[in-house]
C-alpha cells in the first residue's frame, strides 16, 4: 500500500512539483527543430540543479540519465542521445525532480513543427485520458475507477492502452508501493484515500498496444511502430479533491 502523507509532507512534494512545471512550462519555448535529445535533457538537467534540486532518475535501477527523451514510436524511457528533432516528431520528456528528499514526476508530450492531424489527435485523446483519470482520483473511489476511465477514453477513440507500465505511488522513493494501471474495472482495486500521492501517466497508442524494449534495456518502442503519446502528472488526494501537483501555468 502506498503511504497517506500528511499536509507537511505533501508541501515538501509540492515544492519539488513547481520545479517540475516550471521546467516543463520552459520547455514549450526551448524545444527547436534541429537540435537532439541530449541537449534537451542537457537543458532539464541543468535546470533541476539550478534550483537547488537533484534528478532523481539517474541511478535509478541503473537508468544514466535525468530524463528519458522518447520520440513517435518510442513509448517512453528512451535514452537521450544524438539523434536530432525533426519537424513533425512527437517528444516525450520525463523526469523526477527530487528537492531536500521529496520527489515529484511527470512527463509531457510536445509537438516539434507542424504534426500530422493524426498526432494531434492522439496527443489530445492522450490528454484527455490523463484528466479523465485525475477526476475520478476522490477519497472513496478505486484505482480501477482510474484506469477504467482512461481506458475507456482510448478505446472509444480507435487507440490502445500501453499495459507493461503504470502510475505509481510516489514521496520519499519514485516507486512507493501503489501501481496505477491505465486499464482496468471500475470499483476494482486499491481504495482512494486523502493523503495519497501518486502518478497518472497513461501511454497511449495509436495502433496495437504491444510492445517492444531495445537491446539498451530501457527502450520502449510501439511492436507495431504507430505513434505513441503519454502525459503524466503527480497527484495529491485532499479533501478537495485532486491536486495536480505538476500543474503548469
Ligand atoms: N518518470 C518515470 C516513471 O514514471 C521514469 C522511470 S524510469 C527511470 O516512473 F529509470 F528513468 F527513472
Ligand atoms: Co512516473
Amino acid at each position: 500500500m502506498t503511504s497517506i502523507l500528511s499536509e507537511r509532507q505533501i508541501d515538501k512534494i509540492r515544492d519539488a512539483g513547481k520545479i517540475v512545471s516550471a521546467c516543463h512550462y520552459s520547455l514549450r519555448d526551448f524545444l527547436e527543430i534541429g537540435m537532439t535529445t541530449m541537449h534537451v535533457n542537457d537543458y532539464v538537467h541543468r535546470f533541476i540543479e539550478s534550483h537547488g534540486a537533484k534528478a532523481e532518475q539517474i541511478g535509478y535501477m541503473g537508468y544514466p540519465y535525468a530524463t528519458c527523451t522518447s520520440l513517435n514510436d518510442e513509448i517512453c524511457h528512451a535514452f537521450p542521445d544524438n539523434e536530432i528533432i525533426a519537424d513533425g516528431d512527437i517528444l516525450k520528456v520525463d523526469f523526477v525532480v527530487n528537492l531536500d528528499g521529496w520527489l515529484a514526476d511527470s512527463a509531457w508530450c510536445y509537438a516539434i513543427g507542424n504534426i500530422s492531424d493524426e498526432a494531434e489527435k492522439l496527443m489530445r485523446i492522450t490528454r484527455e485520458c490523463l484528466y479523465l483519470g485525475i477526476e475520478q482520483a476522490v477519497d472513496g473511489n478505486r484505482i480501477g475507477d482510474v484506469s477504467h476511465a482512461i481506458q475507456q477514453h482510448a478505446e472509444s477513440n480507435g487507440m490502445s492502452v500501453v499495459r507493461e507500465y503504470t502510475g505509481h505511488g510516489i514521496g520519499r522513493t519514485m516507486h512507493d508501493g501503489l501501481i496505477v494501471p491505465h486499464f482496468g474495472r471500475e470499483g476494482r482495486g486499491p481504495r482512494i484515500r486523502e493523503g495519497m500521492v501518486f502518478t497518472i501517466e497513461p501511454m497511449i497508442n495509436i495502433g496495437a498496444p504491444g510492445l517492444t524494449v531495445d537491446s539498451d534495456g530501457w527502450t520502449a518502442r510501439t511492436a507495431d511502430g504507430s505513434l505513441s503519446a503519454q502525459y503524466e502528472h503527480t497527484i495529491a488526494i485532499t479533501a478537495n479533491g485532486p491536486e495536480i501537483i505538476t500543474a503548469q501555468p
